[in-house]
């Protein structure tokens, strides 16, 4: 597969402070990429570089086999680009302001009458479409913000968190929205906090902290990086130290922590624990409650490589 982003080793000093450092990642065509950190790890200013909004102190950056520039009219045409901000005209109706950005790249009347209706469609505004943005909620408001970045149709589409703020269903159905983009032949990068997200939608996902790449592969991949193979919660009464440490010496046993009546225990393989565990408390007779074993989340990948969760 082509690639359609080239970032080789971007660097982006703030006087001081280095927001992205010796950053070197691709996007290849077709595929959902996410970009994935906490607050502040560089992931706008990233975009940003990419969008030759801001100069960057080091690195080269290539969109479409082309070095990017401030003037790469030609590229910026074929980037659908959703800020982070929400940025609409307050004094346009939802269908003027995606017809307004539209227009900056559509002439055609007809074309651009059917991008409109079908951006419209995709994020659910089709009962919005005479109204104000002042007049909407903080989810439409992303919803509007998210077609009016799209409606040209392009070729590669940069996402900056568009569903913060916005309800479980309508991100649903944005995320069944940005699928068929892709499916439709777009390439993406998506910037989020919400590891589900990322699970349901990503074909491969990168992980920066303070403007460094931490890891990048697909969610799988990433899994077998933080070596988690299952986690067994189960809701304790008292449990003496010494059973904790019994458990921490099994082989396959990764980690063991005990926080108020939450005893966690963390496998790098994954054969029987359930019942390892099970018979291990009855033996012993420790008292529980709830049992529960579940694969590795994205957030436990993040916390095993920065130490950090990844939500705020
Ligand atoms: N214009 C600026 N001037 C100075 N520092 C900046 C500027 N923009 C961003 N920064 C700093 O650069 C770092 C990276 O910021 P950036 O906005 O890229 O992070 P982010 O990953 O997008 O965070 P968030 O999840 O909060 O959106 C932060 O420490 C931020 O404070
Ligand atoms: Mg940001």
């Amino acid at each position: 597969m082509e690639n359609i982003i080239e970032i080789s080793n971007l660097t982006k000093i703030y006087s001081e402070l280095k927001a992205v450092d010796d950053l070197s990642f691709n996007v290849k065509e077709g595929e959902i990429l996410g970009l994935l950190g906490p607050n502040g790890s560089g992931k706008s200013t990233t975009m940003n570089c990419l969008l030759s909004l801001i100069k960057y102190n080091e690195g080269t950056i290539k969109i479409f086999g082309k070095k990017m520039s401030p003037d790469s009219y030609d590229i910026k045409a074929k980037i659908g680009v959703v800020f982070q901000d929400v940025a609409v005209f307050e004094e346009l109706s939802v269908y003027d302001n995606i017809d307004y950005f539209c227009g900056l790249y559509i002439k055609d009347k007809k074309t651009r009458a059917e991008y409109v209706e079908d951006a419209i469609k995709l994020v659910g505004l089709e009962d919005y479409k005479k109204f104000y943005p002042k007049k909407l909620s903080g989810g439409l408001l992303r919803r509007l913000n998210i077609a009016c970045g799209i409606a040209h149709k392009p070729k590669l589409i940069l996402l900056d968190e568009p569903t913060v703020a916005v309800d479980p269903q309508s991100r649903n159905n944005i995320l069944d929205g940005i699928k068929k983009l892709r499916d439709e032949g777009a390439t993406i990068i998506y910037t989020t906090h919400y590891m589900e997200e990322v699970e349901i939608l990503c074909d491969r996902v990168i992980i920066i902290d303070k403007g460094k790449l931490l890891a990048s592969g697909t969610t799988d991949e990433l899994k077998k990086l933080a070596r988690i193979e299952e986690k067994i919660t189960i809701e304790v009464g008292k449990v003496d130290e010494k059973y904790i440490d019994i458990i921490k010496s099994w082989d396959s046993v990764e980690k063991v922590s005990l926080n108020a009546n939450l005893l966690v225990i963390t496998y790098s393989e994954g054969k029987n624990n359930l019942g390892n565990i099970m018979d291990y408390l009855n033996k012993e007779k420790i008292k529980y409650n709830k049992v529960y074993s579940e694969r590795p989340t994205l957030n436990d990948v993040f916390l095993e490589l920065t130490g950090k969760e990844l939500r705020d």
